[in-house]
């Protein structure tokens, strides 16, 4: 009997949790599988999933990065697999981390492919950096299979917080470092770039301060800039946001919570927006601003230095304000 397949054409699919369990305190790895057993597409190693949830007490939109299977043996699985870390004051994860069980139904992208593994680097350093770890672990099992040249740093405060490392030193051997914070420090990035082979290109996910790290430090080293490529985890939120006002050109006045992204308020809103990656990623959601005296705070990765120095626009999805808690928008 053949899998039923989906319709070429729809962009969300409908999918169900068909497994949960606990990887640390805080992060938790959930299977997806078809609604009605049909086969998820499959994904390469680093693409992701949009996920659509919610109910009564919000919608969101969030993006996991499929893992694939854990073992070192090629073994294909017949669902996807997605780790989630619990921010609390984030409620998308601290909805999935409540409501997620078994048979829970959502709606799935297919994968997304925009953090692409080469496929004949010359050799790939693999960095991540905590829940980070969601898109590396496929792209080192990847170079492990096809025996291709990969030194990997998975790095995180501690052991006991870090989801899969066991699995990282199975499928990694020698080619796997872990690094715990609270025992060695944190890694001289400088140090460990200087240290890889001719024609390395680095691959990271991580904390934003973390990718900026290792992108000053390539440049410091004089890399060019393709040679670095990364993916943001969570570039919409910090621990220190606060939550803002932001006023419409009809004078609508949108309260956006500290885990809440001017995006999502403004959807919850009834307003109309238009959004496709909602990380900083693709330009779509970017949005006019008012001149005023609120500082924006990009976390984008779309709008180039002199677009983010005029002020006059800014990626609602992630981005927030610096040093003022109104802003007003041109729509
Ligand atoms: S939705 Fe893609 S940059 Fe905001």
């Amino acid at each position: 009997m053949t899998a039923k397949q989906w319709p070429a054409a729809s962009k969300y699919l409908d999918a169900r949790i068909v497994g949960r369990r606990d990887l640390t305190e805080r992060i938790s790895e959930f299977l997806i599988g078809g609604a009605d057993g049909a086969a998820l597409p499959p994904g390469d190693a680093g693409s992701h999933i949009e996920l659509r949830f919610g109910g009564p007490a919000g919608r969101f939109l969030r993006h996991y990065s499929l893992i694939g299977p854990l073992s070192p043996e090629k073994s294909p699985e017949p669902f996807w697999r997605i780790a989630v870390q619990r921010e609390d004051r984030f409620r998308g994860s601290a909805f999935i981390h409540a409501t997620f069980r078994e048979g829970t139904r959502l709606r799935v992208s297919r994968p997304i492919g925009t953090f692409r593994l080469g496929r004949n680097v010359p050799h790939a350093l693999l960095v991540a950096g905590g829940v980070g770890i969601t898109p590396i672990l496929p792209m080192m099992r990847s170079l492990s299979f096809r025996n291709r040249p990969f030194h990997m740093v998975y790095a995180g405060r501690r052991r006991e917080e870090m989801a899969y490392a066991d699995e990282v030193e199975a499928i990694g051997g020698d080619h796997a470092t872990i690094l715990e914070a609270d025992r060695s420090g944190f890694p001289d990035l400088r140090a460990l770039l200087a240290g890889q082979p001719e024609g390395t290109v680095v691959y990271v996910c991580g904390p934003g301060p973390m990718i900026d790290a290792l992108t000053t430090a390539a440049a410091g080293l004089g890399w060019d800039h393709g040679r670095v490529r990364y993916e943001v985890f969570n570039a919409a939120h910090r621990p220190d946001d606060h939550g803002l006002t932001v006023e419409l050109r009809d004078g609508r006045l949108i309260e956006v919570g500290a885990g809440t992204t001017i995006l999502d308020a403004l959807e919850q809103a009834g307003v109309d927006t238009l959004s496709d990656c909602r990380r900083g990623e693709c330009g779509l959601c970017l949005t006019d601003v008012v001149p005023g005296d609120a500082v924006i705070d990009h976390r984008d990765s779309f709008l180039s230095e002199a677009e983010r120095a005029e002020g006059r626009q800014m990626c609602v999805c992630c981005s927030r304000v610096a040093n003022a808690s109104k802003l007003k928008l041109a729509i």
